[in-house]
């Protein structure tokens, strides 16, 4: 018997490199989850291409018209609840969620993050990770939570920092392994949540 896949969504801001591994992973149809619906809240994202190549519906939600936050991720959850999405992965969005829709979806939001979590939380990633003289790096995914870059982590890789490593050697280098663990981690969580829902 197959079972029916997750329903996913992916929030992205630019490049769209990780969505696209995301995207090529779920081009097999025996993946557990299916990539329904893309939604930026930059028209100009590069990633939007990916998604339109791979016929898959994208939103683009632009949040400088929205009065707070709670009214951008209001028409946010209205896109997601209207394409049916059960899970979400966010791959380069630029946006701090509010309380209230980090709550709403609970356990249903994936984040990718370019380091070993909890060290070098937040922006500039590399440059902290360089500034602080860390011999090794790596990625993480993890589960959205209110405090940033915190939630339960579902898989880890360790990249190493090499002598003379710039941010744009190491970021490739990291780069390179986000787009295996990602689609690592959203297997594992929607063969779970599939499972789940399939009372197995
Ligand atoms: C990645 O490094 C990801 O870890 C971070 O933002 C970057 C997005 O890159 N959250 P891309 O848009 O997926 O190419």
């Amino acid at each position: 018997m197959t079972r029916p896949r997750v329903r996913t969504a992916v929030l992205i801001s630019g490049r769209g490199s990780n969505l696209k591994s995301l995207i090529e992973a779920s081009a097999s149809p025996d993946f557990p989850a299916e990539i329904v619906l893309v939604i930026s809240n930059v028209e100009s994202a590069g990633g939007l291409a990916f998604a339109r190549e791979a016929g898959i519906a994208t939103r683009v939600i632009p949040h400088k018209p929205f009065p707070s936050r709670e009214a951008f991720d209001a028409e946010i959850d209205a896109a997601l609840r209207a394409a049916d999405v059960a899970l979400i992965c966010e791959a380069g969005f630029m946006r701090i969620h509010s309380a209230w829709f980090v709550k709403r979806w609970e356990n249903r939001i994936l984040n990718i993050h370019p380091s070993l979590l909890p060290l070098f939380k937040g922006t500039k990633v590399h440059e902290q990770v360089l500034a602080a003289g860390a011999k090794e790096s790596g990625a993480t995914v993890h589960f959205l939570v209110p405090e940033l870059d915190s939630g339960p982590i579902v898989v880890q890789a360790r990249v190493p920092v090499l002598d003379g490593d710039t941010v744009e050697t190491l970021s490739a280098r990291v780069l390179e392994t986000e787009h295996t663990l990602y689609p690592e981690a959203l297997r594992m969580v929607a063969q779970t949540l599939a499972k789940r829902s399939a009372g197995a």
